[in-house]
């Protein structure tokens, strides 16, 4: 018997614009009114410009407890420092995926005075066993996340998770997720299997994809978050552009929701009031 089952689209969210740090205008999809969060996401920040005045100023120092947060540089490059002695520079291409764990203090500031700045900040939550876990990096070039091939027009940057037998770099067993970059020409297919029970979400930032099979399937246009029901795979296929020539492109993110208690504030997110009001203290008296 056969009960493999493509998983439809349950709903369709579109991002608000809004602003973060110290003024940087992005469009936030997941951590907004129409999609508080879809355990164990927290946030998605969807950050997209050719002006410099919208991501200038930055994210100057600011703490996180608690969580992950995963970056994803589209276009620009990003300068991060931490209170660890960690420094670095994202480009394009690049992924860093950090485990705040028990504290880090940090800076997001942009590496360029002119310019696209495009990409992604996730925020994926920790289980309460590991919110106090050493701070750790795993952050990787271009040329460290593989690609898959499929043929016939559809192509994947694969950060986290397996596809047709290329594996991501980044390793993370709590939440076991999936993060791949997913390019389709018009009419370009791909089949992915996602284990059943995993939170997913696609978000189409160019073109529009057909997602899903039969009667439960949607088209998903630029800057539209297509939060997935549960099932064994997806079925993307990519849809003609408005303007010839171009691929769809969208991320395909998957995780183990961790039903958990969460309390948070800002950027600290833990399991209760009693821990986040240990997170400020803490922060405060420079115990980060
Ligand atoms: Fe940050």
């Amino acid at each position: 018997m056969n009960t493999q089952s493509v998983r439809g689209v349950s709903r369709v969210v579109r991002g608000m614009p809004t602003s973060d740090g110290a003024g940087v205008k992005l469009t936030r999809v997941i951590g907004q009114p129409r999609l508080p969060d879809l355990d164990p996401f927290l946030m998605l920040d969807e950050f997209g410009t050719d002006n410099p005045g919208d991501y200038i100023a930055g994210f100057p120092d600011h703490p996180h407890r608690g969580f992950e947060t995963v970056t994803y540089m589209l276009d620009g490059r990003m300068r991060h420092r931490d209170n660890h002695g960690h420094e670095g520079v994202l480009v394009p291409g690049s992924v860093q995926w950090m485990t705040a764990g028990r504290g880090i203090v940090h800076s997001e500031m942009p590496e360029q005075q002119e310019g696209r700045m495009r990409g992604f900040q996730l925020w994926i939550n920790l289980p309460a066993r590991d919110k106090m876990t050493a701070p750790k990096y795993q952050e990787f070039g271009p040329e460290r996340i593989p690609s898959a091939d499929l043929g016939d027009g559809a192509r994947v940057k694969v950060i986290a998770g397996r596809v047709a037998g290329v594996t991501g770099p980044i390793a993370q067993p709590a939440t076991d997720p999936i993060y791949l970059d997913v390019e389709l020409e018009p009419g370009a297919r791909l089949s992915q299997p996602l284990a059943r029970g995993h939170a997913a979400f696609l978000y189409v930032y160019e073109g529009s994809v057909r997602v899903g099979a039969g009667e439960s399937a949607a088209t998903v246009s630029a800057h539209e978050l297509a939060v997935l029901a549960d099932g064994d795979s997806v079925q993307l296929e990519g849809r003609d552009p408005p303007h010839d020539g171009r691929v769809s492109r969208a991320i395909l993110v998957a995780g183990r929701p961790l039903r958990e208690p969460v309390a948070k504030h800002g950027p600290f997110v833990m399991s209760t009031r009693e821990e986040l009001i240990q997170a400020f203290e803490d922060y405060q008296s420079g115990r980060f």
